[in-house]
């Protein structure tokens, strides 16, 4: 058995303790809890294969936004709105995938999975299924129970640059390598017309012509909703991101600029060139993702219905 300690910071930085989340955590407590959530997102994936950028966006989401803590999934109540109603949540999708794994696993064996274990799970399975790597998740972390719109300041807008997303990244402990890595997350999924439409109407010079015009069809003024592919195979989890960036392919700022920057550069052309060390950082980099400000059972509880506080 792997264990898994490390130190929980707190925002002001204090450490509050040991937390150790761990592989087997449920190996005794719901032995079937991973398999439920496997095959729950095997079958919704088989229906809608667009849903593994939904669901890996959600864990990512989640962490960014007052930790691992599930979140992101608490529904809006009148006093309160929560991180799923900010403009951020366009992108997240398969929250009905997740309650169905939640209900069954509930079902066997109640008020032990947290929501935030069962995004985990579930974002790395949505990555396997699209063709990445496999890697072990680390569980145990308890629910949040703060969900507000406005936290959702901590999550990288679209338009950024690599300064600004090396710095945001930093913050949450992540090395310049280990940002260039999680980008490659739009391997899969798509973005909306409203997120890159300022690259089109001033003719952003890092994009590539022939692809602003192919792209510049696809949005018609005005049209903020239509989705672009993040790349060209927006449901296959390969390195086909790194090259698109290469030529100048990258849908959003916050893409291109990773090639344009001397910092990240170097990263992008060896996911390019090397497929099988991007999944290798990968699955490293959300082992360590998956540790964002984890909650010890005296600070978070399970929810027994991931959309609303017990
Ligand atoms: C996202 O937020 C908007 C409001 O900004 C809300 O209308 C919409 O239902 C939310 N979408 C999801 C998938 O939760
Ligand atoms: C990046 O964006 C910030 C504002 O978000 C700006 O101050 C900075 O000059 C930009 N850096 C580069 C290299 O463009
Ligand atoms: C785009 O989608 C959002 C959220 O679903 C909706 O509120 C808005 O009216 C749509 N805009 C257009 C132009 O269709």
């Amino acid at each position: 058995m792997l264990l898994f300690s490390f130190q929980v910071l707190l925002n002001n930085g204090a450490s509050y303790g040991v937390l150790a989340l761990n592989m087997d955590y449920y190996a005794m407590r719901c032995p079937f809890a991973e398999m439920i959530v496997r095959m729950t997102v095997n079958q919704a994936l088989q229906r809608d294969p667009t849903l593994a950028a939904g669901l890996l966006r959600t864990h990512f989401h989640d962490c960014f936004v007052q930790g691992c803590d599930g979140s992101v999934l608490i529904d809006s109540t009148k006093d309160n709105t929560a991180e799923k109603d900010s403009p951020a949540n366009l992108s997240l999708r398969g929250y009905e995938v997740i309650d169905q794994a939640k209900q069954m696993i509930e079902y066997r064996c109640p008020g032990v999975v947290s929501c935030a274990d069962i995004i985990a799970m579930a974002a790395r399975d949505a990555v396997v299924w699209a063709g990445g790597p496999y890697y072990d998740v680390l569980k145990g972390r308890k629910d949040g129970s703060r969900s507000r719109i406005e936290d959702t300041i901590n999550l990288p807008p679209p338009t950024l640059n690599s300064t600004a997303l090396i710095s945001m990244f930093g913050q949450h402990g992540f090395t310049v390598q280990e940002l260039v890595v999680l980008a490659g997350g739009h391997t899969l999924g798509v973005a909306r017309c409203a997120s890159f439409k300022d690259r089109l109407k001033n003719t952003d010079p890092t994009m590539n012509m022939y692809f602003a015009n192919m792209v510049s069809r696809q949005c018609n003024a005005g049209d903020d909703n239509t989705t672009v592919g993040l790349d060209m195979t927006m449901n296959s989890f390969d390195n086909s991101y790194f090259r698109a960036l290469q030529m100048g392919y990258g849908l959003l700022t916050a893409d291109q600029t990773l090639y344009q920057d001397a910092e990240t550069k170097g990263f992008v052309d060896r996911y390019a060139m090397n497929q099988a060390l991007f999944f290798f950082d990968f699955q490293r980099a959300m082992l360590k993702m998956g540790n964002i400000d984890v909650k010890e059972a005296d600070q978070g509880d399970v929810r027994l219905n991931c959309r609303k506080l017990n």
